[in-house]
């Protein structure tokens, strides 16, 4: 832990999957913390679990604030008696499929609930940012690995908030040369706290690989459905770059202290993923050797709108940020299900 920085930060959307994982790590920094979130897709258990982490020391230095970004007036609450260093912006809608289903859900949430914080933050002359972006931003990429500068595309609603947002990102700090933005571009975030305490939640069903591995595991689901096995790649089911979320939240820090220390950092994105590509199959072999349970699965056809292989280049962030994952799959799985042998229903004590 450093001592004596004392700046606050506020996080969006701190009470959820990364966020939670983040704001550990920024309490262990000696950051004051305010989180916002609507619990849309949290629970304050997990705000409470950060609490039990921490310790009751740097638990003062934690605020957790029940409102939405897109409500003004709760923004304007916080910032007015509030001063904020910067600003880590994680609320937000990420479904894929329900992003297809409903867009307007993703514009409202996504695109309105952000321009209204960055008016308020304006507004109140809080100019550092550090934005959740995507490797969705990459479409299907027709090389790998990905680096920052190539082009971007969407290939859904969800994906065209992230690109659209960091076009905004780059817009206002156009206008306005005072702003510092980070865009930090996720690829797979997968893993948990490595003491078992804090993991994803999801509600429903899952859609992603691995908390629905997770939860066949611990027999809420009967099979993984493998959602394509004729890729062109070594065993024919597709490849991610899968980066444990501690890693993830080690390298929000680093950018809120280049944020925090350095004047001409502009708007700029940097990919955070391992540089490592995995397959499904591969992930699934993992789990099984860290959890000791069978996964069963079901060879299905491709999902609609998957891409191949998707993996980061790592180099920018290694260089500018001198951030670096640390965690390889097997770290990732066994803290994974330390946090799903431990929470069998997540937060919940049960069904
Ligand atoms: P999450 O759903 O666990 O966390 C998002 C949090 O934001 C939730 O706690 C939710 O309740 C809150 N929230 C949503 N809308 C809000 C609003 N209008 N006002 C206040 N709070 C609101 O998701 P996560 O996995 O922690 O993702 C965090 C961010 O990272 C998101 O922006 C997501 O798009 C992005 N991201 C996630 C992944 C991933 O696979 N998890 C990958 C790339 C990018
Ligand atoms: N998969 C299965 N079975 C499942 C779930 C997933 O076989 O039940 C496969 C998918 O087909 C894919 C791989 O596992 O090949 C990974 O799928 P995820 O849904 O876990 O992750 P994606 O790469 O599809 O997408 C995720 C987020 C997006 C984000 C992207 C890049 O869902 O929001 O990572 O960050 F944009």
């Amino acid at each position: 832990m450093v001592m004596g920085r004392q700046e606050t930060i506020l996080v969006t959307g701190g009470a959820g999957f990364i966020g939670t994982h983040t704001v550990v790590q920024l309490l262990d920094e000696g950051f004051i913390v305010w989180i916002i979130d609507n619990l849309h897709n949290a629970v304050e258990e997990a705000v409470q679990r950060v609490r039990e982490l921490v310790g009751p020391q740097l638990s003062q230095n934690l605020h957790f604030c029940l409102g939405d970004i897109r409500n003004k007036d709760d923004l304007e609450k916080l910032f007015s008696q509030t001063k904020f260093d910067a600003v880590v912006h994680f609320a937000g809608l990420k479904a894929v499929g329900e992003s297809v289903a409903h867009p307007f859900r993703y514009f409202d949430n996504n695109l309105i609930g952000s321009i209204t914080l960055y008016s308020v933050m304006e507004k109140y002359n809080c100019k550092k940012l550090v934005f959740s972006s995507s490797a969705t931003v990459y479409g299907q990429p027709e090389k790998i690995p990905c680096v920052e500068d190539f082009q971007l595309k969407a290939m859904n609603p969800y994906g065209r908030t992230k690109l659209v947002l960091e076009e905004i990102a780059r817009d206002i700090q156009k206008a306005d040369p005072e702003w510092r933005i980070i865009l930090l571009r996720y690829f797979n975030p997968v893993g948990a706290h490595p003491s078992g305490k804090l993991g994803e939640d999801p509600i429903g069903i899952p859609n992603n690989l691995m908390p629905y591995i997770q939860q066949v595991a611990v027999g809420r689901l009967p099979e993984l459905n493998v959602y394509g096995y004729d890729y062109p790649t070594p065993d024919g089911t597709a490849i991610r770059d899968y980066i444990h979320v501690m890693d993830l939240a080690d390298g929000h820090v680093v950018a809120l202290h280049k944020l925090l220390k350095q004047d001409n950092i502009g708007c700029v994105a940097y990919n955070l993923g391992t540089g490592e590509g995995t397959s499904v199959l591969e992930m699934v072999a993992a789990f099984e050797k860290a959890s000791g349970k069978k996964i069963p699965i079901k060879l299905c056809p491709r999902r609609a709108g998957d891409a191949t292989a998707v993996y980061a280049s790592t180099q920018k962030a290694e260089k500018e940020l001198g951030w670096k994952a640390k965690n390889g799959i097997d770290e990732m799985c066994r803290d994974q299900w330390k946090w799903g042998s431990q929470n069998p229903w997540g937060y919940q004590s049960q069904p």
